[in-house]
């Protein structure tokens, strides 16, 4: 709370000049900052308690104090600090915590020489009297949190790190900087994402509902049909952040409200289980890493309706099909293969187990809590007939995966070939001529 009254400002000098001679620093009062504009910095004060009412009762703010408030401290300008239970402070990185950000927190008692301070992990911190310099008021916008962080009132990363948390705490995982979406991954199933909630956004501004992913696809889409402009996206993001399913999310809500529910809409859809089989794998960070980068065209008629797309893939990680780090996964269509594919199909192609490959176990980790291999194969399957691939070009591929899998299970010896040192292929280990086979 900032209040500023120039009119009374000679009865402020005098009164700051009783407040140098008289008052103690550790009086916890109100938390509210008092401008009182004064020439003369604040020196040490004295040691005799004043009552807060002697020393603002011209000041306009004086109906803010409440009888049990007290002065804790100056702040750097010279301005009062007061403190009272309850009250929002920021809690200097040193006092809280190893980073180099303030963490937010509340006052949960004030007593003479020091507060307590309870920070938005749950920690307890006193604060001694002479450390009151580590407490900052925090912003009413702060405290609450806000949909929009451009109207933050502590707009640093400190405000925007808090923020964000406070929301997250409330399944608020979407927050807007001004036309930005930040996204926090909620790791759970929200009931953010039906038919409804399609239908709600459609057609509505960015702002008129609270943020959403389907608000931002909803511009794009508007300002396309508007402007007859090409629009795009980016979505960026560590690993884990929620990049895959974000877009997922954006092709989900232009599939649907582009309106016609013709084939293309489903097999722009489709195209994802597939690539995701095929590229995306268990990593440390994420049960699904996308392991290349990707990116998509849709096209629309004048009308607005989607009439194809192009996806580009660039940077695929190939090293992941031959070694995989500790407690990582190869590809998912492997492992998905061995769990779905019949028992007559995995006989043709001399298939057993994901523990019996060289390729799919350097990772010590075949099966992944949360993964149904079986069912994604299934999904797989269907979303390759979508997209029209014919029998035999399914079952090309399922040869050549079963022969990268035997590949992995070849075994080499030391040979001596026209006197130099060579290696040779162990002939009687069934691998290799079975790769021979499925190659043929
Ligand atoms: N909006 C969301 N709702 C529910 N779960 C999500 C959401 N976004 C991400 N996740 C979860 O987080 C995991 C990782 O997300 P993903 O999009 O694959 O990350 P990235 O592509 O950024 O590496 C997903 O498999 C999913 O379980
Ligand atoms: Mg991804």
């Amino acid at each position: 709370m900032e209040t500023e009254d120039r009119g009374s400002q000679g009865a402020h000098k005098k009164h700051w000049a009783q407040l140098q001679a008289q008052a103690y620093l550790t009086y916890p009062l109100y938390l509210g900052q008092l401008h009182l504009e004064t020439s003369e910095r604040p020196g040490p004060l004295g040691c005799r308690r004043i009552l807060p009412q002697q020393i603002f009762k011209d000041h306009p703010a004086q109906q803010l104090f409440r009888p049990e408030a007290f002065l804790v401290s100056l702040g750097p300008s010279g301005t009062p600090l007061f403190a009272h239970q309850g009250d929002h402070v920021w809690l200097d990185s040193s006092s809280a915590n190893k980073t180099s950000v303030a963490i937010g927190g509340i006052i949960k008692e004030t007593k003479p020489g020091k507060v307590l301070v309870e920070d938005d992990e749950g920690k307890e911190h006193w604060i001694q009297a002479e450390d009151l310099s580590a407490l900052r008021p925090m912003h009413p916008n702060s405290a609450q949190g806000v949909d929009d962080m451009i109207r933050l009132g502590d707009l640093n990363e400190a405000g925007m790190v808090r923020n964000l948390l406070i929301r997250y705490q409330q399944h608020k995982i979407y927050t807007y900087i001004g036309s930005i979406l930040v996204a926090m991954n909620p790791f759970q199933v929200l009931p953010l994402y039906t038919l409804e909630q399609v239908h709600l956004y459609y057609g509505r501004l960015v702002g008129e509902l609270p943020p959403h992913v389907f608000a931002i696809a909803n511009t794009c889409y508007f300002n396309m049909k508007r402007n007859k402009r090409d629009q795009c996206c980016v979505i960026s993001g560590e690993s884990g952040a929620g990049k895959t399913e974000t877009t997922k999310l954006i092709l989900q809500f232009l599939a649907t409200v582009s309106g016609q529910h013709s084939s293309i809409e489903q097999q722009v859809l489709e195209a994802n289980p597939i690539l995701e089989a095929f590229g995306n794998a268990k990593t440390i960070h994420n049960d699904n890493s996308s392991r290349f980068g990707k990116y998509i065209d849709i096209y629309f008629n004048p009308s607005g309706v989607i009439e194809g797309a192009r996806i580009e893939h660039f940077l695929l990680e190939k090293s992941r099909v031959c070694r995989q780090a500790p407690d990582e996964r190869n590809y998912h269509i492997f492992y998905c293969m061995l769990m779905g594919m019949s028992a007559e199909e995995k006989q043709l192609l001399c298939l057993g187990t994901a523990s019996e490959y060289r390729y799919l176990t350097t990772g010590n980790c075949t099966s992944c809590e949360g993964l149904d291999d079986a069912r994604d194969y299934a999904h797989v399957r269907s979303a390759m007939k979508i997209l029209l691939f014919s029998d035999s070009e399914n079952w090309d591929l399922s040869k050549l995966l079963a022969a990268i899998l035997h590949l992995g299970n070849v075994e080499f010896m030391a040979a001596v070939f026209e006197n130099l040192d060579s290696s040779d292929v162990v002939m009687e280990m069934p691998a290799f001529p079975t790769v021979r086979k499925l190659l043929q």
